[in-house]
This record gives structure tokens, C-alpha cells and sequence, in this order.
């Protein structure tokens, strides 16, 4: 494997071309499990999975050799000299041509869906419900911000005295730098890259180091649909490239998606250069979000929804539940039926399509989850089997003595579960609210003045009632939070792309 990795100076030279023309570990065939392919026959997920024939392309797929990752740490000077070098010319590139080239990265993703989902299975280890979503997301933020850039990155006319013409600017602001995570390294590392650039703006861009390879199929195939090669530069590595990066003072913005201390370091370093003109952050960062269930509640919706919510993704959605809150009338019956859910949880390969729950993303994070599980053994309310070879962090259910109990937001399919008083509604959000996150919470009831009152007092960005609490659709559920949980504005939402923009208000007296 060593031999087949580039040299750094090799992956300076062309990160782009040179990862993706690595080659890496080569994991087994995956079996196709035939049976599962019936008609009508849906996993948990809701995939159906009588579609034999993508599904057969993309396990051959995910079967063929993928890159290792590659680390390129170094040379972030020089594509920021490169995106700042093209700035000038895509500023001015009409906001139709820029939006165009979104719709175009869009069709290409498409036609590229089942490799796209194959890298995405074997780098980032998601089921193929997961890759699924995570294809069909991306191209989502690249066509909806298309769309949005059409529509309000137009020069405005504003009213002023007889005789002055008022013009109001919406431009790119410069270099922005866009820094992803590993959890969904297409959708939000296109996400936030496509909004920059249909600003106008020029990105360098940084996927996690645990994912560069669809990070460097993305820009490959952005450039393909018309963006040019130095308006958008990738630079993968690890925390140095992100730390080297946002120190350059040539960039203009940062928008990251990752944990809420790397986005306070991100805010220091911003300001820590007296020099350095004073420029904006976009966070999206984690949460430690809530649900709960009153004794109104259907049980049966309740444990589907937990179940989606807080193992779905092996746990690893911002979004995905940690605490679940349940009047103590009915937590008995609630809880019991959750452990039987919990007992048809397919856990394993994620290639197979059958498989609910896969492994979670690196040692580091099988090794911090695992440690945690071992401090609380004695609260265990429920645990699964998974198998033995492979980084599978069982399901598990932790029994809280009081909310404030959960300090800390644990980024895996582990819940906790506490219980509340009949009455104290208000109260119990209060406490939530408490802990100073604000990014998903959900609410089960069927007493309307109940959803009122999380209406009026979750201090969320996002509030789901009587479903789950993941997935946020692009354009119809904005996503991302406040407080410890991120600046907003909200991605895939009216709103986005006005915080990547400069304003310039020209006044002309005629
Ligand atoms: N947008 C994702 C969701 O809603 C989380 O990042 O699940």
C-alpha cells in the first residue's frame, strides 16, 4: 500500500488528478444477497430494494480498488495565491453562468450517482440508503442554489430623492475557504463550496482527512461542468491544512461544518492578525438534541422515529437524537418497545443493502465511543449484538437519572433516555435549552397547545414534530442551528447565500 501512495510533492504538484488516480486498499467482493432483492422489499430505511440493477452496479463498484487517503499538507499558500489570482474573473462572471455551472455539476453528479455512492459506501462507510441521500442531497444544494443565485444576486434598485439613483450590489466577497466534515463528505462539502462559488466567490476548499477521495471526484467533476480550475482548489489534509488555511489573511470567509471547538479556534484565528481585513464564519456544529414524548404520543410512530433518528447513520448525523424525553407515565411501555426495536437493527456491511446500521468512522471514534459505553455500563438499558470483526459500535441505550446528566454531544449510535413530569412541558424544554446547543430537537404529541409551546420556546434551529428528526430537506427544511450549535445562516435556505456576498450601494445624483 505504502508504495502505492504519491509522494507529497507529487500531490502538491496535482491533488486533483494524482488521488484520484491513486490506488489504495482493495476490500473484498461484496455478496449480493439475493434474496433481499424481492419486489417491494424494503429495509428499515424505507429503501426499496427490488431495484436489481443499480443496486448490482454499485456493490461491483464499491468492490473496486479506492485511494488511500492521501495527505498534501503544505501547499495551501499556493492555492490560495491560485483562487485569489482567479477571483477577479469569476467576480464578474454574469451570476447566470455561474448559476449554470451549478445545474451542470448537478447533471453530472447524477450521471454519476452510482460511483459517487460506491466511494461513499467504501471511504466514508455509509449504508446505501445513506449514499443514496447523500447523492441526491448534493445535487439538491448545487440546483437550489443555482436557483437562489438567479433570483437574488441581482443588482436592486432602491428608491431615493428626485433626481439620485439608488443601486444596491450583491458580489463575491473574494477567497472563501470551505472546510467539510467526514459525515457527509459530498453533500455538505458541495453544499457549502457551491454556494461560495455561485456568490461569486473563489474557494479553496479542504475535505476531512478521512475523506478526500469523493472530495477530489467532486471538484473534478465541478471543473468538468465549467468552473474553472483555479476558482476552485482543493487542499485535502488534516488539522494543520484547515489551521494553515484559515490563518491566510488572503481569505475573505470561511465556511465550516464540524465540532464546536474547532469552530472557536476557527473564530480566534480569524481575528488573531490586527491586519487582517475583519471577515465572516459560517459554523455548523454539533448539538445535543432532544425528543420528547408525551403520554398523548403514538408509541408505535415515537420508536420508528427514535430508532431513524438516533441510529440511522450508525449516529452520525449533527442532526441525529441523543436524548430522548419521556413522560414518566408512559416510559415503561415506550422504553420496552424501543429495546424489541432496537433487537431488528441490521448491523453490518454497509455494501449490503439490507444493513440498517454500519461501522462507525474511524478507530478514533470506534475507540472514544466504545470507552465511553464502559463508564456507564451500569445505566444500560439495552445493547445489541454486532459483529466481531469491523469498527461496529453496538446500539445502546443509557438510563439518565436527570437531563443534566448529558453534557456532551456523543457522536455515535448511543442514546440516553431520561424522563419527565406530566405538566412540566415548559420546564423540560427549559432544561434542554439549558445546555446551551440549539440545533434539532422533536417534540411527540397529539395536544396542539403542546406543539405551540415547543413552537414558542425550543431554542433550536430546526424543531421536528411527530416525526424524526434527520434528513432535513434542501429547500423546504433550512438546516443548522444557534447558540454552541452554529452562526447560521441556515444551509438550503433562502438566506444562505447572502451571508457569502459583499453589498455595495452605489448612489449616482442625475
Ligand atoms: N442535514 C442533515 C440532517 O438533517 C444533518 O447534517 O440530517
Amino acid at each position: 500500500l505504502a508504495d502505492e501512495r504519491l509522494s507529497e510533492a507529487e500531490i502538491l504538484a496535482d491533488p486533483v488528478a494524482k488521488i484520484a488516480a491513486v490506488g489504495g486498499a482493495r476490500h473484498p467482493s461484496i455478496p449480493l444477497p439475493r434474496d433481499l432483492f424481492a419486489p417491494g422489499h424494503r429495509n428499515s430505511a424505507g429503501l426499496d430494494l427490488s431495484d436489481v440493477a443499480v443496486l448490482e452496479r454499485t456493490v461491483q463498484a464499491v468492490s473496486r480498488p479506492v485511494a488511500s487517503a492521501p495527505v498534501a499538507e503544505g501547499n495551501v499558500a499556493e492555492a490560495v495565491t491560485r483562487a485569489h489570482a482567479a477571483f477577479p474573473d469569476w467576480q464578474v462572471t454574469p451570476v447566470d453562468e455561474r448559476a449554470a455551472c451549478l445545474e451542470r455539476l448537478a447533471d453530472l453528479l447524477e450521471e454519476h450517482r452510482d460511483e459517487l455512492m460506491a466511494i461513499c459506501v467504501q471511504e466514508a462507510r455509509k449504508t446505501i440508503a445513506d449514499a443514496i441521500g447523500e447523492v441526491r442531497e448534493a445535487a439538491d444544494f448545487c440546483r437550489y442554489y443555482a436557483g437562489e443565485a438567479r433570483a437574488r444576486l441581482r443588482p436592486v434598485e432602491l428608491p431615493g430623492p428626485t433626481g439620485e439613483r439608488n443601486t444596491l450590489h450583491i458580489e463575491g466577497r473574494g477567497v472563501w475557504a470551505t472546510v467539510a466534515p467526514w459525515n457527509f463528505p459530498l453533500a455538505i462539502f458541495l453544499g457549502q463550496t457551491a454556494a461560495a462559488l455561485v456568490a461569486g466567490n473563489t474557494v479553496v476548499a479542504k475535505p476531512a482527512p478521512q475523506t478526500p477521495r469523493i472530495a477530489a471526484r467532486a471538484v473534478e467533476l465541478a471543473h468538468r461542468a465549467g468552473i474553472p480550475a483555479d476558482a476552485l482548489v482543493l487542499v485535502p489534509g488534516g488539522p494543520e491544512v484547515g489551521a494553515a488555511l484559515t490563518a491566510d489573511a488572503r481569505v475573505m470567509g470561511v465556511a465550516f461544518t464540524g465540532s464546536t471547538a474547532t469552530a472557536k479556534r476557527i473564530a480566534r484565528t480569524l481575528v488573531e492578525d490586527d491586519d487582517r481585513p475583519i471577515v465572516p464564519l459560517i459554523a455548523e456544529t454539533g448539538g445535543i438534541n432532544a425528543m420528547i414524548v408525551d403520554s398523548t404520543a403514538l408509541p408505535e410512530q415515537v420508536v420508528a422515529d427514535v430508532i431513524a433518528s438516533s441510529f440511522r447513520s450508525a449516529g452520525q448525523r449533527c442532526s441525529a437524537l441523543r436524548l430522548l424525553l419521556v413522560q414518566e407515565d408512559v416510559a415503561d411501555t415506550v422504553i420496552e418497545m424501543l429495546r424489541g426495536a432496537m433487537d431488528t437493527l441490521r448491523i453490518g456491511d454497509p455494501g449490503n443493502p439490507a444493513t440498517d446500521v454500519g461501522p462507525v468512522i474511524d478507530r478514533a471514534a470506534y475507540d472514544r465511543l466504545m470507552g465511553y459505553r464502559e463508564t456507564v455500563r451500569d445505566r444500560w438499558l439495552k445493547t445489541v449484538e454486532v459483529p466481531a470483526d469491523g469498527l461496529f459500535v453496538p446500539p445502546t441505550l443509557i438510563r439518565l437519572g436527570a437531563i443534566e446528566e448529558l453534557n456532551q454531544e456523543w457522536f455515535g449510535p448511543i442514546l440516553h433516555v431520561a424522563t419527565w413530569e406530566a405538566g412540566k412541558l415548559s420546564e423540560t424544554i427549559a432544561r434542554v435549552n439549558a445546555k446551551g446547543y440549539g440545533l434539532t430537537m422533536g417534540l411527540h404529541s397529539r395536544i396542539a397547545r403542546a406543539a405551540e409551546v415547543a413552537e414558542a420556546e425550543a431554542a433550536v434551529g430546526n424543531l421536528y414534530i411527530n416525526r424524526s428528526m434527520i434528513g432535513a430537506v434542501v429547500g423546504s427544511q433550512p438546516f443548522g442551528g444557534e447558540g454552541l450549535s452554529g452562526t447560521g445562516p441556515k444551509a438550503g435556505g433562502p438566506h444562505y447565500l447572502y451571508r457569502f456576498c459583499a453589498e455595495r450601494a452605489v448612489s449616482v445624483d442625475t
